[in-house]
């Protein structure tokens, strides 16, 4: 199975993905972790996006189509959970040929739907572990009070540089503008699923189950 998970910064779908991970072993490609992987180890490429990212804006449609076009490539027998991608009309149909390419398509996209002032609210709150990539909150999953990471144990909380009130205005508007097109897109193509994205996690992961079946 391969799927899309479509939403605005903060909508849940690293989380739902790394459940969906767990739960069907399948593969998560999350072209915001490449990206922030890429400018980690100091490639070129990195150091092209960092200011890109840090602003909100997003990266050009060559760069992110590149890095799913290796990682299909490298592990094409797998399900897929594209996270953050497609995020343009332009990487839709790259992401279409691609899958073609290695005789497979796309059985799903997930819609993740979340009040805007939700969404600042989360991200302003959110935390991750830089050794596994867990995902906190402040509010609804806090860091463990001994200050370990509760998947692997590291000390290593990061918060990332995007997550300020101004990038995530720009994040949010290039959402409206370049991404949601994709809603009527895949609407239109059949594959649109819906889900409540208010929920708790693990009522999103309930009513994600149920979509697909
Ligand atoms: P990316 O890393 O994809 O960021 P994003 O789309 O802004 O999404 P987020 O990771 O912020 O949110 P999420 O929906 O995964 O929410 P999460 O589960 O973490 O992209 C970053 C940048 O990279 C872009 O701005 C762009 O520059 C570039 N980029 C990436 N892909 C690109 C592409 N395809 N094309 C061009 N540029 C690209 O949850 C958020 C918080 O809420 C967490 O604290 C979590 O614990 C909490 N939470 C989650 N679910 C719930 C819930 N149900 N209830 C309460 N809290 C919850």
């Amino acid at each position: 199975m391969n799927i899309i998970l479509l939403g605005p910064p903060g909508a849940g779908k690293g989380t739902q993905a790394r459940m969906l991970v767990e739960d069907r072993g399948m593969i998560q490609l999350s072209t915001g972790d490449m990206l922030r992987d890429a400018k980690a180890s100091g490639t070129e490429m990195g150091k092209r996006v960092a200011d890109v990212m840090a602003r909100g804006e997003l990266v050009t449609d060559e760069i992110v189509i590149g890095l799913i076009e290796e990682r299909l490539e490298a592990e094409a027998n797998r399900g897929f959970i594209f996270d953050g991608f497609p995020r343009t009309l332009a990487q839709a149909d790259a992401l279409d040929a691609l899958l073609a390419k290695h005789g497979k398509s796309l059985n799903a996209v997930i819609e993740m739907r979340v009040d805007d002032e939700a969404l600042v609210a989360r991200i302003t709150a959110r935390s991750t572990c830089g050794n596994c990539g867990e995902v906190y909150n402040d509010q609804s999953k806090p860091w463990p009070e001994d200050g370990k990471c509760a998947v692997c144990g590291s000390t290593d909380q990061t918060r990332r540089a995007d997550d300020n009130e101004d990038a995530l205005r720009t994040r949010l508007m290039a959402y409206y503008k370049q991404t949601s097109p994709l809603i009527g897109y895949y609407y239109a193509k059949g594959k649109l699923r819906p889900v409540d994205g208010m929920g708790t996690p693990d009522a999103v992961r309930h009513e994600l189950d149920i979509q697909l079946g």
